[in-house]
């Protein structure tokens, strides 16, 4: 098996391609004068491939990236291409929620296997649904709740997991049972126009606790950022926050600790500088599973 990367996600394919014991081949990128991009995968490749290619910011050229790697790992000769994208990008447009929207997973989704991946492999889909919606070969959504969890053994003192809405409670569950915690959920609105986040009035009893907000993404932070100075004007002790992919878009990690966050962690799935768990091992349990 070969492990294949691109520069978009270097540690977490050299980590993954360490845990299966095997190689990694980089694939050689670059643009041409007009923007357009261009990979080549330098060798032959015998047997099956896992391409692993994240799709964080700039979301657009990754993505083309990631189609133009897995026709170029097909024609290099691969017999089964499993690709792994560590964070898809559009996933949070998973339905219409206006009229004349388009379901933009479901467009990158059918794209990725029109040009031919033969299994799929991502981690924490926002609406891991939209695997089994778009995708007719063989998928898996890889949850890190365990391993963010892990890190936060110790380090908290009577903690509670907090969802930042009702649709990420899994997340704070999964979280919350490793811990031995307790959990709960904020109920969060966003103006579907201005992208504005709100949350709604909600008791919830954090005096005293380690509150530990756990979403699935932080791009600008304002989720988190309500979130947390919710939970510190409601007495919590202190605030920390995990989220899967640190997309950390206009200065988020600033605005989370000047809203008094401890400390923020996230996954390897999008290098940062808060990418302090790694799902190399998780993701080479999943590939496994696939072959
Ligand atoms: C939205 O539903 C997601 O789960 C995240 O809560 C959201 O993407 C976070 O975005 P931001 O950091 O910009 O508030």
């Amino acid at each position: 098996m070969a492990v294949i990367a691109t520069s978009s996600s270097l540690g977490l394919a050299a980590r993954l391609a360490k845990t299966l014991s095997q190689d990694m081949i980089l694939i050689e990128e670059k643009s041409f004068p007009d923007g357009e991009r261009y990979v080549r995968v330098p060798q032959r490749i015998e047997g099956e491939a896992v391409l692993v290619h994240s799709t964080h910011p700039p979301q657009d050229e990754r993505l083309i990236q990631l189609l133009l790697a897995i026709d170029a790992v097909k024609n290099a000769g691969a017999s089964k291409v499993i690709v792994v994208v560590p964070y898809l990008a559009y996933a949070r447009q998973d339905k219409r929620f206006m009229e004349g929207e388009p379901i933009s997973v479901g467009v990158v989704l059918r794209s990725l296997q029109a040009v031919g991946a033969d299994a799929f492999i991502a981690v924490d889909v926002h609406n891991p649904s939209s695997l089994d919606e778009w995708l007719k070969i063989p998928h898996l959504n890889v949850l890190p709740a365990a391993q963010l969890a892990e890190y936060f053994k110790g380090v908290l003192r009577h903690p509670l997991v907090l969802a930042p809405d009702r649709g990420a409670l899994h997340r704070a569950q999964a979280v919350a049972e490793v811990l031995g915690a307790s959990y709960d959920y904020l109920e969060k609105r966003r103006d579907r126009t201005t992208g504005e986040p709100s949350l709604l009035p909600k008791s919830i009893e954090v005096e005293g606790n380690d509150v530990l907000i756990v979403d699935d993404i932080i791009s600008t932070g304002g989720t988190l950022v309500l979130a947390a100075k919710s939970m510190l004007r409601s007495g919590a002790r202190r605030v920390y926050a995990a989220c899967t992919h640190a997309i950390l878009a206009s200065g988020a990690l600033d605005k989370l600790y000047s809203a008094g966050v401890s400390e923020v962690v996230a996954t390897d799935t999008v290098p940062s500088p808060v990418s302090k768990v790694s799902v190399a091992e998780r993701l080479a349990a999943a590939i496994t599973s696939l072959l």
